[in-house]
């Protein structure tokens, strides 16, 4: 558990850095999910435009809208007292105008509740991060792999894997910590650039198949759970194979609904399908005689 139990602000993140504690993050995109992950001492949750491949069932996160991520912040924010709720700005929501910027970050805090706010990219945005955080808005960075980008990355692939690509990245990173991020997401550049990032910046550094080095990591969640299998990117670690389990848990429900063992009679005994009429004369009986029924709703009204 973290050694932060109260509930986390923006500034606390500077502290765990200064003192070498290293920070926890995760996706989600729901209220149960977040309650959990709160429970786990996840200190930041991150509604990540991510939702867009794991929930949406899209190729990339570029058509994820604003009321999307939105709607799922307010989910993710009620379900988590300590965690700090971080909303990603989606794809051309913060680029065209710092104004349009401003005006679609202030949903994300209004609407969404969110604490803070993740923008993609280095010095091209350092302005717009800038007002945004002169604003009074936290704004958390985010560089190398960037996935709005994908297209004109060329797919999904590694970055800053040269002299020149790093130095251009360390220069991206020090522009949004000088415009004010409070920290910077480093996703899938080699560990030695993430380290050299990490040790020249105050701000904490977060890593995503980023190596050992950074001050915290993220993952998305559904692939550290094992719910998204469609693709796992290298660097992920399976903490658990919830899909697999939900997948025989449905095979075993649908089984036992169709060979009438779900659900159980009042007596506990599974009925067979050609006793289920005889089961709805049993249940007016009942309802005839002012009885409980007490077949039905049983794990929502527990008696
Ligand atoms: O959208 C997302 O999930 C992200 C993380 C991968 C950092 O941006």
């Amino acid at each position: 558990m973290s050694a932060t139990p109260k509930k986390l602000r923006v500034p606390d993140l500077a502290l765990m850095k200064e003192v070498g504690e290293r920070i926890v993050m995760l996706t989600a995109y729901d209220a149960t999910m977040s309650r959990l992950f709160d429970r786990a001492g996840i200190d930041l949750l991150l509604v990540g435009d991510s939702l867009g491949n794991v929930i949406l069932g899209l190729e990339t996160t570029i058509p994820v809208s604003l009321e999307a991520i939105i709607h799922h912040t307010r989910a993710v924010t009620r379900g988590a007292t300590r965690a700090l709720i971080v909303a990603d700005m989606p794809f051309m929501t913060y680029q065209i105008s710092a104004e349009q910027a401003m005006q679609n970050a202030a949903r994300l805090f209004q609407e969404g509740g969110a604490a803070a706010v993740k923008l993609e990219g280095g010095r091209s945005v350092a302005e717009v991060v800038r007002k945004l955080t002169a604003a009074g808005l936290p704004v958390m960075g985010h560089v190398g792999l960037t996935p709005q980008h994908v297209h004109q990355l060329g797919g999904m692939r590694q970055q800053a894997r040269n002299d020149k690509a790093a130095q251009e990245l360390i220069l991206d990173a020090l522009a949004l910590e000088d415009a004010g991020v409070f920290a910077l997401v480093l996703e899938a550049i080699p560990d030695a650039v993430a380290e050299a990032v990490t040790a020249r910046l105050k701000i904490p550094t977060i890593g995503i198949g980023a190596g050992p080095h950074c001050d915290g990591q993220v993952l998305v969640s559904y692939d550290v759970l094992g719910l998204f299998d469609e693709f796992v990117p290298p660097f992920v670690k399976q903490y658990a194979r919830l899909g697999e389990l939900i997948r025989r848990a449905a095979e075993n429900y649908a089984n036992e609904v169709r060979h009438g063992v779900f659900p159980q009679t009042a007596t506990g005994r599974g009925a067979s399908v050609t006793e289920g009429s005889a089961g709805v004369v049993r249940l007016l009986e009942r309802v005839a005689q002012g009885l409980p029924d007490r077949g039905i709703h049983r794990n929502k009204y527990p008696h």
